[in-house]
């Protein structure tokens, strides 16, 4: 029997250390990670969000994220991400991260993700955003790492799993998994701006995707439109401005954190928030417009 032993435990997404001596547990709260010292903290922004892999399973017309025609699969290498979180992790703090692609559950990897996360940021809430499809697949050891690193889900209920919606919630209920919140994805917003003539500061400001962070190898990126509008260039043949994002291992925290608060050329190819066309959800068909605000027809609102 060992009467005295040390263990990190989480209660509401806050760290404890646990002392135990001769049986007897007292818990402390950690010291807040990203601390620079006694009396400095990192900025903190609302939300990180990192593809685990790009490829989808599904395929969504409109996907914010381009999955839909990213034409490598690209599995994110765990050795590099775990060098990215930790610098990442030196230069910025964030509320909450969001571990998503594509469909993360296709990455035979993915618990090593969780553990490299919450390594990194102890305090952040980490959240898992999937389409389900591959739930039932998953094996003890995806329920087990969920739990010990404090991974909550973000669900999103697309029509195709309506039948089988509840079958998944009582799945993750019987392993006892936080589900954080569920984005019943019956309408896709429709955004994207072909003439490039938006005001840049103003569609900025409404933007809801400019909390979305990204980070893709080694860089961060204001949203996922700037960062992966080179899968849409790259299949259509066209020429939208991509962003080049922020190097993390060159730059300062300042100097992060003020690019990633900054509008980019991107910007004007989107419509500001009051101008989304909101369509139903659908497969995409890979039509170069379907993005596009001004020619969707079925418009709900
Ligand atoms: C890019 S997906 C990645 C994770 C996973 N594949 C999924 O769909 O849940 C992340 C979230 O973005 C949402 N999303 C992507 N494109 C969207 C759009 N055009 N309108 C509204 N939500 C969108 C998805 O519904 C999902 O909740
Ligand atoms: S929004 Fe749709 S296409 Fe995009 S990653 Fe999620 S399931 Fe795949
Ligand atoms: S490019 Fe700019 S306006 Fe468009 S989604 Fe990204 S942050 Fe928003």
């Amino acid at each position: 029997m060992k009467f005295i032993s040390f263990k990190n435990e989480y209660l509401n997404d806050k760290k404890y250390k646990v002392l135990t001596l001769f049986g007897i547990k007292f818990r402390f709260k950690s010291k807040k990670q990203n601390q620079i010292n006694n009396c400095n903290y990192l900025q903190t922004l609302p939300r990180l969000e990192i593809h685990v892999c790009d490829k989808c399973n599904l395929n969504c017309r409109g996907c914010t994220h381009y999955c839909n025609v990213a034409q490598e699969d690209r599995f994110v290498d765990i050795s590099n991400f775990e060098k990215d979180i930790k610098e990442v992790a030196k230069k910025l703090n964030f509320y909450e991260i969001k571990l998503l692609g594509g469909e993360p559950l296709l990455h035979p990897n993915l618990i090593e993700f969780f553990r490299l996360t919450r390594q990194a940021f102890p305090t952040s809430k980490i959240i898992l955003t999937t389409n389900l499809i591959l739930l039932d697949t998953m094996k003890e050891n995806f329920w087990e790492a969920m739990k010990k690193h404090n991974i909550v889900f973000q669900l999103t209920k697309y029509p195709p799993m309506n039948e089988k919606f509840v079958h998944y919630l009582d799945l993750i209920a019987s392993h006892n998994i936080i589900i954080d919140n569920i984005h019943v994805a019956n309408e896709f917003w429709l955004f994207k701006n072909p003439n490039g003539d938006s005001n840049s500061q103003e569609v900025y400001k409404q933007c809801p995707e400019a909390y979305c962070r990204q980070l893709r190898d080694g860089r961060l990126y204001i949203c996922p439109d700037a960062c992966y509008m080179d899968y849409y260039n790259k299949y259509f043949s066209k020429n939208i401005p991509v962003d080049k994002g922020i190097d993390v291992y060159k730059h300062s925290s300042e100097e992060i954190y003020n690019y990633l608060t900054t509008p980019k050329e991107t910007c004007k190819f989107c419509f500001a928030k009051d101008k989304f066309k909101y369509v139903p959800w659908e497969k995409s068909q890979k039509k170069y417009d379907e993005w596009d605000g001004e020619v969707a027809n079925e418009v709900i609102v």
